[in-house]
């Protein structure tokens, strides 16, 4: 890309890829077709599919809708072959032991955002009364009925809420989940199992009640929610650029903090009689802290996309990250452009620079992917980013919606395969 570009015009953003992936786990959970729509054309659908496909499902995408048809019996193994190209493949461990008794799932090992324990997701399968086994590099975990269970989380993990939660609802008994993460992917998740007649309670709070049933019927149609960390991408790309974008199907009420942050940066917000939000900016940005934390925290996937905007800010800013530490290898990166940016343990301080220097870097993950190609559209010169793969794995035609808003920016080479399993 060369940068210069002032990003403007409407852009839409398509279903949630952290929402999608789990919602077609959870297709598992009955036996028959269930529909889902507002599914983001991405490379991870295309990995969960096939996740599915190997468990027996004949899956069909048609549009922006997706056919996922659960045989009687499913298998009940996910291979490492997928597993490591896409971490999120383990959300199938809930529902497999609880549908068929018994689950065998690669552990995905580590990737460039860090170690990603899955403790929580062990422990809390342990407390419903299954026997969680590691063997030859994989976990398998069996239980004849799961029973319901008082399940407390050290930490409000998204996947380890998921995993329960898939569990739970096909467990004998109750079982309370507490200090639950509560992501608006959790919400929509939450809403599938209830049309699919589960029973939860405390929906969109840290403390989810869950009355196990019999049996769940599949759903002829259940929309995904808009994807926020796309949504905010967009977001920050306006302000940085010093554009004026408009998120047709944006939900502000999803990005409340980031938002906020942005209006403190100097951009104007607002949110639109037709649904979605705008962001005009007309000024350098100022610089803003920024701390990460579960949801309605700062999300730790827009925080690349922050440091980017405080790289060029007017002052110094203090970024925190307390969710993935290892997201700090982007600095490394941004830093090749000019950023002038130092971290310490959980912090990372950026003293803005006026302009950036367009240089080549690498994509180490989606979110580190999108952050480098915001930079270089308010680099000098041009910006090359290798491995922009990974950025497929999470942003539906992320290159022709920006030409459209008028970057300057072209994809070179061919998507080539996603060697890490991330996101
Ligand atoms: N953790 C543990 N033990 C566990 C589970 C989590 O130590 O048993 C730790 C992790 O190591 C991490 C923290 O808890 O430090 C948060 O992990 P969490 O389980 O909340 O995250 P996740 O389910 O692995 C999802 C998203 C991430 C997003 C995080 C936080 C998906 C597929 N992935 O990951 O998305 O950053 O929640 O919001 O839903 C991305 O889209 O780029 C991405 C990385």
């Amino acid at each position: 890309m060369r940068g210069g570009a002032r990003l403007a015009g409407e852009v839409d953003v398509a279903g949630a890829k952290n929402s999608v992936l789990k919602l077609m786990a959870a297709a598992l959970l009955a036996e028959g077709a269930t529909t889902l729509s507002a599914v983001p054309d991405i490379l991870d659908v295309a990995i969960m599919s096939e996740v599915l496909r190997r468990l027996g499902c004949t899956v069909q995408r048609v549009g922006g809708t997706l056919r996922i048809d659960v045989p009687a019996r499913p298998g009940h193994e996910a291979d490492y072959d997928l597993v490591r190209r896409m971490r999120a493949s383990i959300a199938v461990l809930g529902p497999l032991v609880a549908r068929c008794g018994e689950a065998k799932v690669a552990l995905p090992g580590g990737d460039a955002i860090g170690s990603r324990g899955l403790d929580m997701h062990v422990a809390g399968l342990v407390k419903l009364g299954a026997t969680v086994e590691s063997e030859h590099g994989y976990l398998i975990a069996r239980a004849p009925r799961l029973t319901g269970a008082q399940v407390w989380l050290d930490f409000p993990s998204v996947g380890a809420t998921e995993n329960l939660l898939m569990a739970a609802v096909l467990a004998k008994g109750t079982t309370q989940i507490d200090n639950a993460a509560r992501e608006p992917e959790i919400v929509d998740l939450c809403d599938l199992l209830v049309q699919m007649g589960a029973q939860i309670g405390g929906i969109g709070t840290s403390t989810l009640e869950v009355e196990g049933v019999e049996h769940l019927r599949p759903v002829a149609e259940h929309a995904t929610v808009p994807d926020r960390i796309v949504a905010g991408t967009w977001a920050i790309a306006a302000a940085l650029t010093r554009g004026d974008v408009l998120v047709s199907n944006g939900r502000a009420e999803h990005l409340e903090i980031a938002l906020d942050k942005l209006t403190t940066a100097g951009a104007a917000v607002s949110t639109e009689p037709g649904g979605g939000f705008r962001v005009r900016m007309d000024r350098r940005p100022r610089a803003v802290d920024v701390v990460t934390l579960p949801y309605p925290g700062f999300p730790t996937d827009l925080q690349p996309m922050v440091l980017a905007l405080n790289a060029v800010a007017d002052g110094t800013a203090m970024v925190t990250e307390n969710v993935f530490e290892a997201r700090w290898m982007f600095v490394n990166e941004l830093s090749r452009l000019g950023a002038d940016v130092r971290t310490d343990g959980h912090h990372a301080v950026v003293r803005g620079r006026a302009q950036l220097s367009g240089a080549p870097v690498t994509a180490h993950d989606i979110r580190a992917g999108a952050a480098l190609v915001l930079a270089g559209l308010v680099a000098d010169g041009v910006t090359e980013v290798a491995e922009v793969h990974h950025v497929d794995r999470g942003y539906e035609r992320f290159v022709p919606k920006l030409q459209s808003l008028g970057a300057d920016v072209r994809r070179e080479a061919a998507p080539e395969e996603p060697p890490l399993a991330l996101g």
